[in-house]
């Protein structure tokens, strides 16, 4: 029988996905659900950032030491609102909050996920109106079922993530998820009010031209990141260039368009940060965990990000993330360091 269908949405992707494995309980898919929800509530006061006073700052200070926009408190409301009253979640780390917040009710104490987010990045582009994010990653607790997941649940290396994902709310707003079966894109249909699979099967294709970098700190990078950078302005057509540097400042933005598009992105440490500036719970492993499953790489400069056994919560580390054959020529650079 020939069905006519429209484009799947988000949910009836999921739902799809669980079909193909008649024991599974659903609550991954349910948790996704939860979360696209939350990116519409997000993206619809994102539109309207400009009109009303949502923008600027709170006036409080985050546990990073920086200022904390208003739309950071909302997006990260939002997430934890629906992964508290859902059905899949014990417990939340944000990069918004001090501490994990445990969920603990008997609902949520017999759920097998915990969510570490970053509810709201690049919030520094959210006034000029540049593309932001919310970035997101799944793991399975380590902790028993049937009692409150514990701090060791958020300390797990990015290679226990069981999905990760994120939403740029650009020119169009777009979640993109992946878990070991693949990187799906889905684009906000505002027709409908539903995220419809765009983008299936996403692979980063192994070469690209682009490198996004901040430019400003090159002084303060060491010397060979410095080298690598001079290696990318000196391509030409005769060995994979030209390339052309796209930096915007929402990591979300620019690792979205390298891994569509091919290209590298990297912050590395500084002299003033040798561990550079993103966090690794909250934006690196999820990233990585994308780009690897999409077909590249991330590091940070000696070591897979996935490996990387977090000690504490809101650890940094400097991240080297894109198509697999630049990130090799990188290391080539970084190994003589
Ligand atoms: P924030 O959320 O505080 O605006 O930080 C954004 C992150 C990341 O998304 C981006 O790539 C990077 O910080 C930009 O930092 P620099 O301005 O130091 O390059």
């Amino acid at each position: 029988m020939i069905v006519n269908r429209t484009i799947l949405t988000l949910d009836e992707f999921t739902l799809q996905q669980l079909r193909a494995f008649p024991t599974a309980t659903g609550e991954l898919s349910s948790l996704l659900r939860d979360i696209g929800l939350a990116a519409k509530r997000v993206n619809v006061e994102v539109n309207k950032a400009g009109l009303v006073d949502i923008l600027g700052d709170a006036g409080a200070v985050n546990v990073q030491g920086e200022d904390v926009k208003k739309l950071d408190i909302y997006a990260n409301n939002q997430f934890m609102g629906v992964l508290k009253h859902g059905i899949s979640c014990a417990g939340i780390g944000s990069e918004e909050l001090d501490d994990v917040v445990v969920f603990d009710d008997e609902v949520s104490n017999n759920s097998k996920y915990v969510v570490l987010f970053d509810p709201l990045d690049g919030s520094g582009n959210i006034d000029v109106n540049v593309s932001i994010g919310t970035i997101f990653g799944v793991y399975r607790r380590v902790s028993e079922i049937g009692k409150p997941c514990t701090a060791a649940d958020f300390l797990q290396a990015g290679n226990r993530q069981v999905a990760a994902g994120y939403i740029v709310y650009g020119s169009s707003t777009m979640l993109v998820y992946a878990t070991k079966r693949g990187v799906n894109g889905f684009t906000l249909d505002p027709s409908i009010g539903e995220f419809s699979l765009s983008h299936p099967n996403i692979k980063c294709p192994p070469s690209g031209k682009i490198y996004s970098v901040n430019h400003g700190n090159f002084f303060q990078y060491e010397k060979s990141v410095q080298q690598y950078i001079n290696t990318c302005q000196k391509k030409d057509k005769t060995n994979g260039g030209p390339y052309t540097q796209r930096y915007i400042g929402s990591m979300v933005a620019d690792v979205h368009r390298n891994l569509l598009k091919g290209g590298i992105f990297m912050y590395p440490g500084t002299i003033d940060k040798p561990k550079g500036k993103l966090r690794l719970q909250y934006e690196c492993n999820p990233f990585a965990f994308i780009t690897e499953i999409a077909g590249g790489k991330a590091t940070n400069g000696k070591q897979r990000i996935l490996d990387i056994v977090p000690t504490e919560l809101h650890q940094r580390s400097p991240l080297f993330i894109g198509s697999i054959n630049m990130m090799n020529e990188l290391e080539e650079y970084l190994k003589q360091a």
